[in-house]
């Protein structure tokens, strides 16, 4: 199953995400990076950036665009990722990659056929949608699939209108590593904030495994951690056991 973590806040949760993201790329320097955009993994750039490692070799691929913004628009998640990620991080942008482009119709494929050239992904940064979505993959995603076009739920393109001008701005499509894309990252790394956040946490960590709950597919995966703050954690059945465990974690585990 997956270990779950408990801290006070976001600041403490991305401390621990940029120190097992540290690992991996002292490990090895061309380490492959499954990234996330949202506000989510933010903490977590931030303190990665703040270790001050070479990560001019590190490979990353993100997890989703929007289809139908211009390119360059500054809500794409090309340039959000290269806002928040590449940047800061000095990641070298010709080794990051996300999905989409022209011909959208065969950018999946290819997004896929890229993955498997680069050897698949090493650690994957995962937010969650209060849909349960992750990545973009909203309810009914298939558990076997793979980069594609899919149509964002109402309720998505409200929480993400916030990003853009009015709710209309926001697209109604996306391209997104599938279900199946994601279960194949070495290890999954899913985090999330606030109480918004709770009920889709506890269905994704604790829930049936259901494609009603896209998030729940962590559950397949045989190394997941997820990393909460308290108020994301406020759901959860099992909380005080994931308290416990961390609290009394051999030294020697990690994460
Ligand atoms: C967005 C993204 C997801 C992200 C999620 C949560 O729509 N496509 O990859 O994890 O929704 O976003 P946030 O981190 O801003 O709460």
């Amino acid at each position: 199953m997956a270990e779950v973590v408990i801290l006070p806040d976001a600041d403490a949760v991305g401390a621990l995400a940029a120190d097992l993201l540290a690992s991996v790329v002292r490990e090895r320097p061309d380490a492959v990076l499954g990234l996330a955009t949202g506000s989510t993994p933010l903490t977590t750039y931030r303190a990665l950036a703040a270790l001050g490692l070479d990560l001019s070799a590190v490979r990353g691929f993100a997890l989703d665009e929007y289809v139908g913004l211009p390119t360059g628009h500054p809500q794409s998640y090309r340039a959000v990722i290269d806002r928040e990620a590449v940047q800061p991080l000095g990641l070298t942008p010709s080794l990051v990659a996300v999905p989409g482009g022209d011909p959208i119709e065969t950018a999946g494929e290819d997004y896929e056929r890229r993955l498997v050239d680069a050897g698949g992904v090493d650690v994957q940064i995962l937010g969650i949608g209060r849909t349960g979505h992750i990545g973009f993959n909203e309810p009914g995603s298939s558990f076997a699939s793979t980069t594609r076009v899919k149509t964002l739920t109402e309720a998505t393109r409200r929480d993400n209108a916030r990003f853009f001008d009015g709710p209309d701005e926001v697209p109604r499509h996306c391209i997104t590593q599938g279900l199946g894309t994601i279960l194949r990252a070495r290890h999954l790394v899913l985090l999330a904030f606030g109480a918004a956040k709770a009920e889709a946490v506890a269905a994704a960590v604790e829930g049936p495994v259901t494609a009603s709950c896209p998030g729940s597919a962590i559950q397949l995966h045989p190394r997941v951690s997820v990393l909460l703050d308290e108020p994301a954690a406020s759901a959860l059945r099992f909380a005080d056991y994931y308290r416990q465990a961390w609290a009394d974690k051999p030294a020697w585990q990690g994460l």
